[in-house]
């Protein structure tokens, strides 16, 4: 960080135009390489201001974070599409939400969620995975991720009554909303050409065939008078302070939020999960003899996942080198000031988590995959703040604990009865998209494993 009398390093449009391919080819090492030359905060042409500083990014997220905001492009634009839920709302409409949703993401509400969650991975397993082992056909691993993790959170959030083509069309139309924002957001010039080409006309209307089939099962569900353990169940029993209860629209907009939260981000975790142990035998050696000495042949469960402490380093690390949420941003509401430096209202301000996780000040050789690192004693002499793949603050990740047991019983289920062999001759890389996604995907071929 620049001491007191350094103004806040700026990069000029010229100095910008200049890295112009470097940015093209990958935004993310770009801003890495910017941060590394200015010591850990910069200001683009634009007016945003990014950082991979713990110290400030704890000072902006957490305790005043009161002062910030979601930016305009969410308020604007991403609500316009996936509406106005947790991850959209601001200030006290959020906190009323965030208040009663987080009660029913409790650890020991979700047992009956880890029971949808198993039954998804078995059919998942029995069905599709054991299928490509006996063909020994090559498939991708983010594609095969997505599906998984998509059934996952629809049948967690609407429960296993939930359609199946109801769950592709509703996907369909979160994936073409999100591509439209990725899209606009990087450049905005393409916006008019959206609507020109019908394209923006065909999302709208997506959207509202989307939204009619969950209002409808809504609908029924709050007929049927019948309380089940998913999360609807969950949303439809939550209260306010004066004993009222969220309207259809509350619920269509927070089921809405839910599903886009959590289907992308755990799947790309798990392909860059399967991906380090392909990459790294030995680690996926001691991943697999945790599973089997702990577990056995018995399914995994919330209670005996406890014991499973080296896969879940693996997975901490996972997010560390790939932080699949790469960059949180906001804005502030007033003029601010941290360590002398001033940020202006309205002025962006964007935590770059990629450069946090991979920043020498807070990890050291922060590019080699080591589980290690979150031993129960290493994880006590990390820097308040380095590690944020959830965020941070009140606005930290409401599913985490979803998550995190979600990847688990994935890896558990999936190591014990597949190897995964990297096809050869793919050079993987990863592109910025509303995650950080690899390139071209992951390819790989399956196995059965024999040991069991
Ligand atoms: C690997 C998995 C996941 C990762 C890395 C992740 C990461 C994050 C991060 C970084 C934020 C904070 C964004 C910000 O501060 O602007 C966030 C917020 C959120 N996440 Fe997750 N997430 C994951 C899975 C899930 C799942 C499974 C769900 C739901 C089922 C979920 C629901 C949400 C919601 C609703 C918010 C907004 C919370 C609020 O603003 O109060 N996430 N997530």
């Amino acid at each position: 960080m620049p001491n007191s009398s350094i103004k806040l390093p700026k990069l000029s449009l010229f100095a910008f135009l200049r890295k112009w391919p470097s940015m093209n080819r990958n935004l993310i090492l770009f801003f890495k390489e910017i941060l590394d030359q200015n010591d850990g905060i910069v200001q683009l042409p634009n007016k945003l201001v990014l950082t991979d500083d713990a110290e400030l990014i704890q000072y902006f997220l957490q305790k005043n974070y009161k002062n910030y905001i979601k930016t305009a492009l969410v308020r604007n634009f991403v609500k316009n599409q996936i509406g106005n839920g947790l991850f959209t709302s601001d200030g006290a409409y959020w906190l009323k939400q965030r208040r009663v949703i987080q009660a029913g993401f409790h650890k020991k509400k979700l047992t009956g969620i880890a029971t949808i969650m198993l039954d998804e991975i078995n059919h998942y397993m029995d069905h599709i995975m054991d299928a490509y082992a006996e063909s020994n056909e090559e498939i991708d691993l983010e594609k095969e991720m997505t599906y998984l993790a998509s059934k996952i959170v629809s049948k967690s959030l609407f429960g296993q009554e939930f359609d199946n083509d109801k769950i592709d069309i509703i996907d369909k139309s979160i994936s073409n909303a999100n591509k439209y924002i990725v899209a606009v957001s990087k450049q905005p010039f393409t916006k008019p050409w959206y609507h020109l080409n019908g394209d923006y006309k065909r999302i709208m209307q997506q959207k509202k065939i989307r939204d009619q089939f969950i209002l409808d099962f809504i609908e029924e569900r709050k007929q049927s008078g019948e309380k089940r353990d998913d999360l609807l169940g969950m949303l439809l029993e939550t209260e306010y302070e004066d004993g009222s209860c969220m309207d259809k629209q509350q619920l269509l907009d927070e089921s809405i939020i839910l599903l886009v939260a959590g289907n992308k981000t755990s799947a790309t975790t798990m392909a860059w999960l399967f991906y380090l142990l392909a990459t790294h035998p030995e680690i996926e050696q001691k991943v697999l003899e945790s599973v089997t000495d702990n577990l056995g042949n018995v399914e995994p469960s919330i209670d005996n996942l406890r014991s499973l402490t080296y896969p879940l380093q693996v997975l901490e690390e996972t997010l560390r080198i790939y932080p699949v949420v790469w960059l949180i941003d906001r804005e502030p509401v007033e003029d601010d000031e941290f360590a002398e430096i001033k940020i202006k209202k309205g002025q962006d301000i964007g935590a770059f988590i990629y450069g946090l996780h991979h920043n020498p000040k807070y990890w050291k050789d922060p590019e080699k995959f080591d589980p290690d690192r979150f031993t129960p004693e290493n994880k006590k002499e990390q820097v308040p703040f380095s590690y944020l793949p959830f965020g941070g603050g009140p606005r930290i990740c409401i599913g985490k604990n979803f998550a995190i047991m979600e990847m688990q019983f994935i890896l558990a289920m999936l190591i014990r009865r597949y190897q995964f062999t990297l096809s050869p001759g793919q050079e993987i890389g990863f592109k910025p998209l509303l995650t950080l996604s690899p390139t071209n995907g992951i390819k790989v071929r399956v196995q059965k494993r024999t040991t069991l």
